[in-house]
């Protein structure tokens, strides 16, 4: 319960500096506005908890349909009919008194019949929901002019010296990939299951905006976004606005076409996602940015959806390319070697940065 409400806690700090109107003005038509964003994390937590588990009427009848992520493509959902200002508000704060109602009632142990409430699934589905939303609210905050917030850390910092060599040696053979069948995972994280791998090295570090500009300038690619040229120099245009560009910061923002190019021009490809996740317990730097990585987003064998097809099974398929890690706006408690992030290989909203592989 306690963690529930530190979640709550960070998603109202991360709205507080703002307005009603900036919380239903749409500022891209790949980012939802974050009213919506906020009833979604309410109306998710209405249907698992006080619907599903508790066997309770929704709050407001039909409304839950203008919430569903797959039914309502993001630049439609300005335009819906749903909760704004005092009454989301207070949405956001009903659903939540229901819910702790609906968690007291009922036995959340490892031997209870119910899956979704068997060792707290849907309550640990709920908290990393919330978490990752507050993760697609700062994707929307980046837009925010003027955006300040002391209680929250806004940005990545310097990628660490590694120090040593550049790229850590992995043995080939046998790996174990994804998540065992006891505690909190997705779906798309299981089955638990062992791949062969030939020998490679990663590099320690994500590549740095210094690197990513000596790659600009040597090929002419297109800067990442958010970047505008300033005075012969790069600076950031996001929130609070035009600061320079730091060399030693990962980079961020790039698409998975220009981490992939970058990859060959620094003569090495991007690790798949199997090489990452064999690496990933002793790798530097994890928790920055959102690592592409060269795998589409496909279904492990033995693959099976829970609690619903919506989260990973629809997305399945050679379209999204899976991203690994986490980055600077993702709450550490979400973040684990197994965790699969995806998206489309154009899309650079995301906090998306590049790690580096090489054949061994
Ligand atoms: C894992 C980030 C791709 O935002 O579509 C949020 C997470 N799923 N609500 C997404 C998610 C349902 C998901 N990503
Ligand atoms: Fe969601």
């Amino acid at each position: 319960m306690e963690r529930l409400g530190e979640a709550r806690t960070r998603t109202l700090e991360l709205i507080e500096p703002l307005d009603d109107d900036q919380l239903n003005r749409v500022y891209s038509p790949i980012l939802s506005p974050l009213a919506w964003d906020l009833g979604h994390i309410a109306n998710f937590e209405e249907l698992w908890l006080v619907q599903t588990i508790g066997g309770r009427e929704p709050l407001h009848g039909e409304l839950g349909r203008f919430y569903d992520a797959i039914e309502n493509p993001r630049k439609t959902r300005g335009e819906l009919p749903i909760l704004r200002d005092a009454e989301l508000r207070s949405y956001l704060a009903d659903v939540r008194e229901r819910t702790l109602k609906v968690l007291d009632e009922v036995d959340v142990g490892p031997d209870v019949e119910e899956p979704l409430l068997r060792e707290g699934f849907v309550y640990e589905m709920l908290l990393a929901h919330e978490l990752q939303h507050n993760e697609t609210m700062l994707q929307l905050l980046q837009l925010v002019a003027g955006y300040e917030n002391e209680n929250v850390r806004l940005g990545p910092s310097t990628v660490p010296d590694a120090g040593g060599p550049e790229m850590l040696r992995v043995e080939g053979g046998e790996h174990e990939i994804g998540a065992h069948a006891r505690g909190f995972a997705y779906d798309n994280e299981r089955p638990h299951h062992t791949v062969e791998l030939a020998p490679f090295e990663i590099d320690r570090t994500p590549v740095s905006n210094g690197a990513y500009i000596e790659f600009m300038e040597e090929t002419g690619a297109e800067a990442p976004l958010y970047w505008e040229r300033d005075d012969g120099g790069w600076v950031l245009t996001t929130m609070a606005g035009r600061d320079p560009v730091i060399p030693a910061h990962p980079v961020l923002h790039v698409s998975w076409h220009e981490a992939d190019a970058f990859a060959r021009w620094a003569g090495k490809r991007l690790p798949s996602e199997q090489e990452w996740e064999a690496a990933c317990v002793d790798l530097d730097g994890v928790g920055q940015v959102w690592e592409w990585t060269s795998s589409d987003f496909l279904a492990y064998p033995g693959f099976q959806a829970f609690p619903y097809s919506e989260y990973s099974e629809v997305f399945f398929g050679d379209a999204y390319k899976v991203l690994r890690g986490g980055s600077w706006a993702t709450q550490s408690s979400v973040m684990r070697p197994s965790f699969r992030n995806w998206d489309l290989p154009e899309r650079r909203q995301i906090f998306s940065g590049i790690r580096c592989a090489r054949d061994l």
